[in-house]
């Protein structure tokens, strides 16, 4: 059986606290409503075209901001289509599949799914008549088909409309992919697909267009989904993205840096480059690599951990995964720590809490012979007011990996993927506080 692709804000949120918490996130505009509101829109489009006739005859590198939500979500963008639809995604490590909702998804913008189920003489007081109401000639038919009365999670969304791209091709195989709590199933098309605001672009990207999404991505700050595992960890079996871009680099890798900002909401917060190394926000002369041990997830091994009194020596498989909003690792470990720090478990999070005055040593991992420290600055979030300890149980079974090195550890180093060399490295992250 394929392994899961593991969202890890997905799942962790979907294990331990999805119910209870609700992330205070408020709806993102994209780079193009923004750059139209400025009038800079078509200006933006003049010099993504030129930058596309470009392409493939020279070598590229280009960068592109990520916005953090309370140091637990990190959303970049993508664009899609001529012109560029724009799209806000998580920018996963963790998975290799890359979708973004459908037009066809949701009702019609702007018309709530309540008007599709009112009485059809009642549907005019409450909804726009000539759009909205059943019976009215605009409403397509997807609109008034299963419908239910809460609403469509792609409501919110920024959805891709094929018509509107004049680079669209056709392509229709069905895909679905299950994440720990829920799933995007549609179908597939291809279009030229670009890294946030850089000039890194590939001209015939497959990718999902989603007709139907889970509930769960309805409270997220994000519209898709865009993995940047390797291939073979590819639900849909589609080229990844990066791997159709990277003989454009002018290296082979790219260079994660997460900032720490508490719980700001929607602000810069990190920067994704790809083809160069960021030294910029990451101490690029100390950098230190390890090999891929699975050409999946971004795996590795890591040689033992340590806080303070406690000391494991034991030799694991980790992953370094930009999707999960925390660090997992067996109970055992989390329990050894969560004490060791003086935490309580609370059932609520599933994970430690710890007094918000503390500011206890850091957790040192063992990569290649080295100490790797993370701060408490980066282990310990804030959620609810409540200070938790970043570490939750986990276990993937059979030969997954055995810790999942989610945000706090990218915080704490850049990550360098390095898909050439099939390394990845770590360098000292900068941070102004
Ligand atoms: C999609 O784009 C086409 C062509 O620009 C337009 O006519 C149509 O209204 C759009 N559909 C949606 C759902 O926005
Ligand atoms: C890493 O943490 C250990 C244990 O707290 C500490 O002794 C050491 O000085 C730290 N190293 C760095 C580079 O901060």
């Amino acid at each position: 059986m394929r392994p899961l692709p593991i969202l890890l804000f997905v799942s962790l949120l979907g294990m331990a606290l999805a119910a209870h918490v609700q992330i205070p996130l408020r709806r993102v505009k994209s780079m193009m409503e923004k750059l139209m509101e400025e009038g800079k829109w078509e200006t933006y489009q003049k010099k993504r075209d030129e930058y596309r006739k470009r392409l493939p005859h020279e070598l590229i590198s280009g960068s592109q901001i990520a916005y953090d939500y309370g140091d637990i979500v990190y959303i970049g963008q993508l664009s899609i289509g001529t012109p560029a639809q724009r799209f806000n995604m998580i920018l996963d490590t963790g998975s290799s599949d890359l979708w973004v909702p459908d037009s066809s998804c949701g009702g019609i913008p702007g018309c709530p799914d309540y008007c599709n189920k009112l009485p059809k003489d009642q549907c005019p007081q409450f909804c726009d008549p000539a759009m909205c109401c059943p019976g009215s000639s605009t409403l397509p038919l997807n609109a008034r088909v299963g419908i239910q009365l809460d609403q469509n999670p792609c409501d919110l969304k920024h959805r891709f409309n094929s018509s509107a791209s004049s680079s669209y091709q056709k392509n229709g195989q069905q895909f679905t992919i299950q994440y720990g709590t829920g799933s995007a199933q549609g179908f597939l098309g291809q279009d030229v697909v670009c890294l946030g605001d850089s000039n890194v672009c590939y001209s015939k990207q497959l990718f999902g267009q989603a007709t139907q999404i889970a509930d769960f991505f309805e409270n997220q700050p994000c519209d898709g989904i865009f993995g940047m595992g390797w291939p073979a960890l590819s639900v849909d079996q589609v080229p990844p993205l990066l791997n159709n871009v990277v003989s454009l680099l002018d290296q082979p890798l790219f260079n994660v840096w997460m900032d720490r900002k508490g719980t700001q909401q929607d602000v810069v917060g990190g920067l994704f480059t790809y083809g160069a190394l960021d030294s910029v926000n990451c101490d690029t002369s100390k950098i230190v690599y390890t090999p891929i041990t699975s050409q999946t997830y971004w795996q590795f091994a890591i040689q033992g951990v340590s806080q303070g009194a406690y000391s494991s020596k034991m030799t694991y498989q980790v992953i370094s995964d930009t999707g999960t909003s925390l660090i997992g690792a067996p109970q055992a470990v989390v329990d050894a720590i969560g004490k060791q720090l003086g935490g309580t478990y609370s059932p609520f999070y599933g994970a430690y809490t710890i007094d918000c005055n503390a500011t206890p040593d850091d957790i040192v991992i063992t990569i290649a012979g080295q100490p790797f420290n993370i701060s408490y600055k980066d282990y310990i979030v804030s959620l609810n007011g409540d200070c938790v300890i970043g570490l939750f149980g986990f276990t993937f079974g059979g030969f997954g990996p055995q810790w999942i090195l989610g945000d706090p550890w990218i915080r704490s180093f850049c990550n360098i993927y390095h898909i050439g060399g099939v390394k990845i490295g770590f360098a000292p992250a900068y941070h102004s506080s």
